[in-house]
């Protein structure tokens, strides 16, 4: 398989290193190990000293498989396969799922590896996508006429990364309906999922029949990324058992220490959650305040879920933009000409609790020309 570069980590890479402060982050601030195992209970403080640093299960220990399963409303623990980072379930489920010759259909703009992995292993595939004119609404019409009977996999990543895009859950289920109908499988890509601000939870797919698979993670609302745990829910199992095999190949199993922090965070989901949500909530009406007062410069259609927004900017291009705010000011952001979009617009993460002190940054480069 012939990998193209990853423009977005590229640029991150880049960047966040000689950056002080972060505009373009997706997940929320990250959670130290102290302040998970401070409010953790007796259990998970003995699970800490007590797991052996031996080879586990290659599916992930039982005991985390069924913590993910809590977040479904009709799984199993053997309806989980874990992996180190949603990175890693979809790069296995994508070369489980693509042959060369495969057709498959990715509502896009989205994080790169959803478009491009099956592209790379070989699949023709047809972008259908959310634009800003719409205000980040897909277009359900335009996603019907792409699916065929051809079509194997439809990929969806909902709430968005990059647009803060949402579906409602009776659109959500129009999109189900329409993968059945086609005989064709949903890949749909949930590590934003828990954060509605709207309070109407989206649907998970897992729970919507086997030909529906949904992609997880505590990477980016539970904010602990640095424990590389994501996962496959899915209801198929002869599915994760092929992706059990595709393991054997790669990783074989997960950093047992990760395992315990992924537990630990999946326990005080409730907690982890409500901090995120604090966080998304003030730092989204913050930049809508700060967007309204700076209209002859930019524009936005606010996040309606997840953890991310895009910003147009009406007189700069993107990338030079990001360049002068990561030299000058210590902050790096993420332009959209990185995302394999126009140059147009900037993804402002919403989980940072430095937000101000990178529109400060902003607004000093918007005022130059
Ligand atoms: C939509 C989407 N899927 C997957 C990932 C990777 O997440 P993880 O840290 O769990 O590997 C990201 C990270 O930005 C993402 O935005």
């Amino acid at each position: 398989m012939s990998l193209p570069r990853f423009a977005l980590e590229d640029w991150v890479a880049a960047h966040k290193k000689s950056c002080r402060y972060s505009m373009g982050s997706s997940d929320v601030e990250p959670v130290t190990i102290g302040e998970l195992f401070d409010g953790a209970d007796a259990q998970t403080r003995r699970l800490w000293s007590e797991t052996t640093l031996s080879y586990g299960d290659s599916r992930g220990s039982a005991l985390l498989r069924e913590h993910v399963a809590a977040l479904y409303d009709t799984l199993g623990a053997d309806d989980v396969h874990t992996f180190n980072g949603a990175t890693e379930a979809v790069f296995a489920l994508i070369n489980v799922l693509v042959e060369p010759g495969s057709e498959v259909v990715v509502v896009g703009p989205t994080y790169q590896l959803l478009t491009d992995l099956p592209a790379a292993a070989g699949a023709t595939v047809r972008r259908v996508d959310l634009r800003a004119e719409d205000g980040w609404t897909l277009d359900m019409d335009a996603l019907a006429a792409a699916v065929t009977d051809r079509t194997a996999v439809v990929v969806i990543n909902f709430p968005n990364n990059p647009t803060g895009a949402t579906l409602t859950p009776a659109r959500f289920d129009d999109v189900v309906e329409l993968t059945r109908r086609a005989d064709a499988r949903l890949v749909s890509d949930e590590v934003y999922r828990g954060l509605d601000p709207a309070g109407v939870p989206l649907p998970a797919a897992a729970d919507r029949g086997p030909h529906c698979i949904s992609i997880g993670s505590v990477s980016k609302v539970y904010g602990l990324p640095g424990a590389r745990i994501g996962w496959v829910a899915s209801s198929d199992r002869d599915l994760l058992d092929r992706l059990r095999t595709y393991r054997y190949w790669t990783s074989l199993g997960n950093n047992a220490a990760g395992e315990v922090f992924a537990v630990c965070g999946l326990r005080r989901s409730r907690a982890l959650l409500g901090r995120a949500r604090n966080l998304v909530t003030a730092n989204a009406a913050r930049l809508a305040e700060f967007v309204a007062a700076r209209s002859e410069h930019l524009a936005h259609t606010p996040a309606r879920a997840g953890t991310v927004a895009m910003v147009e900017l009406r007189h700069h291009g993107a990338t030079a933009l990001a360049t002068r705010m990561a030299r000058e000011h210590s902050v790096w952001a993420v332009p959209s000409g990185v995302l394999h979009l126009p140059d147009t617009h900037l993804r402002v993460g919403l989980g940072r609790a430095t937000l101000d002190r990178t529109l400060e940054a902003l607004d000093e480069c918007l005022s130059e020309p």
